[in-house]
C-alpha cells in the first residue's frame, strides 16, 4: 500500500487531508510537532501512524517505506511568521528544502509543498496591479511568511528529476470546518464573530481581493497532485482557488447564508486598520493540466461550519488554540512558567530563588 508522510498532518488542513487519504486507501504517517494537539486526528488515531517530532530534525525511521511526502507544516500565517521570523524561515524554507533532500536520499518519489497565494500579494495601495495573476506572474513577496514560502519554492523546484517529482501548491485562503479548527482565517472569523457578537467587521472596508478555497477542496487538490502523472506536474507550481472575492462580498454572502439559517448579523466597515492583503489569482492551470476544479462554495462551507458549531464542536470561540498567534504566544508563556513549576498540579518543590532569577 502506498504510504504518505504528512508533515504537519495534525493541523487544520492536515487533519482533513489525513481523513481523505485514508478514505482513498492510502496508508498515512503523520509527523507533527503537535502544537495544537492531536484533536484533528482523534477519530483516526488507530488508523494513522503518528510520530511526534519536528520538521527540522527528522529521524531516518520517519522516512522508511514512504512513497510520497506532503509538507503542510511550519508557521502558517503572517502574525506567527512576524513573531519569530527566524523560526519561520527555518521551518518554512530551510527545513522544508532539507526534507526534500532527505526524500532523494531515502528514495521517496514525490514531494508536495504547501505554498501560498499570499506570494502574489501586492497590497491595497497599488490598485493598478489589480489583475488576475497566474503562476507565471512576477512576484516580489515582502512579508516574512510569503517570502519564506517563495524562497522554499525557488530551492525545491530545481530538485525535480525523472526520479523525484516536486510540486508546490499555492493555496488561496482556506475556509471550512476541520476538527482542528482555526478561527483566524477570514471566512471562519466572520462565522465566529457573527455567532458570538452578531457583527462582522470589514477591515479597510472589505475592499481588498482574496483568492479563496474550501478545506475539502484543498485536501482533494493534494490528492490530485499525488495521483498525477509525474511528467504533468513535476517541477511546477499550481494555484488553488475556488474564486476571488472582495472581502465585502464574502461578508454579504455569509450574512445571507446565516440569515437563511436563522442567524442575523450586522456588517460594519472599519477603515482604521490597513495591514491587509490584496490579490486576485487564477486557478486555471490546475484545471487545464489535471482537470481539477474546486467545487465547494462559500455558502455550502458556511452551512457545514454552522451545523458543526451548533452540534457543539469548536464553539468555545475565545479559546486561544483557534488563533495561531494567540496559541503560540500562550505556549511560550506557559513554557516559561512550567520550566519553573514543573508539572502544573502535581507536587514538586518550587525552583530555588537563585534558579528563578537566573
Ligand atoms: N490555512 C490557509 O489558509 C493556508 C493557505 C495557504 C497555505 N497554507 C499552508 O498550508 C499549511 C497548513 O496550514 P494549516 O492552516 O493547516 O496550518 P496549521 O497551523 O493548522 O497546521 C500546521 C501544522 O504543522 C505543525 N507544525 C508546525 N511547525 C512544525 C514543525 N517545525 N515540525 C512539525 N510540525 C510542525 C503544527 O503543529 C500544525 O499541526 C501551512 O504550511 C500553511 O502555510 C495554509
Amino acid at each position: 500500500m502506498k504510504k504518505v508522510l504528512l508533515v504537519g498532518g495534525a493541523g487544520y488542513v492536515g487533519s482533513v487531508l489525513a481523513h481523505e487519504l485514508l478514505e482513498r486507501g492510502y496508508a498515512v504517517r503523520v509527523l507533527d510537532r503537535m502544537y495544537f494537539g492531536d484533536q484533528g486526528l482523534a477519530d483516526i488515531r488507530d488508523r494513522v501512524e503518528i510520530v511526534v517530532g519536528d520538521l527540522r530534525a527528522i529521524s531516518p525511521m520517519v522516512m522508511e517505506n514512504i512513497e510520497a511526502v506532503v509538507n503542510i507544516a511550519g508557521l502558517s500565517n503572517d502574525p506567527t511568521a512576524e513573531y519569530n521570523p527566524a523560526a519561520n524561515y527555518e521551518m518554512n524554507t530551510t527545513a522544508s528544502v532539507a526534507l526534500a533532500r532527505s526524500c532523494l536520499q531515502y528514495g521517496v518519489k514525490r514531494y508536495v509543498y504547501a505554498s501560498s497565494c499570499s506570494i502574489y500579494d501586492f497590497g491595497v495601495l497599488d490598485h493598478q496591479q489589480d489583475v488576475l495573476l497566474d503562476e507565471t506572474a512576477d512576484v516580489n513577496p515582502r512579508a516574512a511568511y510569503s517570502s519564506s514560502k517563495f524562497a522554499a519554492e525557488k530551492e525545491l523546484l530545481p530538485l525535480a528529476s525523472n526520479k523525484f517529482c516536486v510540486t508546490a501548491l499555492r493555496k488561496g485562503t482556506i475556509f471550512g470546518f476541520s476538527s482542528r479548527m482555526r478561527y483566524d482565517l477570514v471566512v471562519n472569523t466572520f462565522i465566529k464573530d457573527a455567532m458570538s457578537k452578531g457583527c462582522m467587521r470589514l477591515h479597510y472596508g472589505g475592499e481588498m481581493w482574496r483568492p479563496m478555497v474550501d478545506i475539502r477542496d484543498a485536501a482533494r487538490a493534494y490528492i490530485a497532485l499525488l495521483q498525477a502523472e509525474p511528467d504533468a506536474v513535476n517541477g511546477q507550481i499550481f494555484n488553488l482557488v475556488y474564486g476571488n472575492f472582495r472581502i465585502s462580498e464574502l461578508a454579504l454572502r455569509i450574512r445571507e447564508t446565516l440569515h437563511e439559517m436563522g442567524i442575523e448579523t450586522e456588517i460594519r466597515p472599519d477603515y482604521a486598520y490597513k495591514g491587509v492583503r490584496n490579490y486576485r489569482v487564477s486557478g486555471e492551470k490546475l484545471y487545464r493540466i489535471l482537470n481539477f476544479r474546486p467545487k465547494v462554495s462559500v455558502e455550502e462551507s458556511v452551512r457545514t461550519m454552522v451545523q458543526e458549531i451548533r452540534r457543539g464542536f469548536c464553539s468555545d470561540f475565545e479559546n486561544p488554540k483557534y488563533y495561531n498567534i494567540n496559541w503560540m504566544r500562550t505556549l511560550e508563556e506557559a513554557h516559561k512558567v512550567i520550566q519553573v513549576t514543573g508539572s502544573v498540579f502535581n507536587l514538586r518543590e518550587p525552583a530555588s530563588p537563585l534558579a528563578l532569577s537566573a
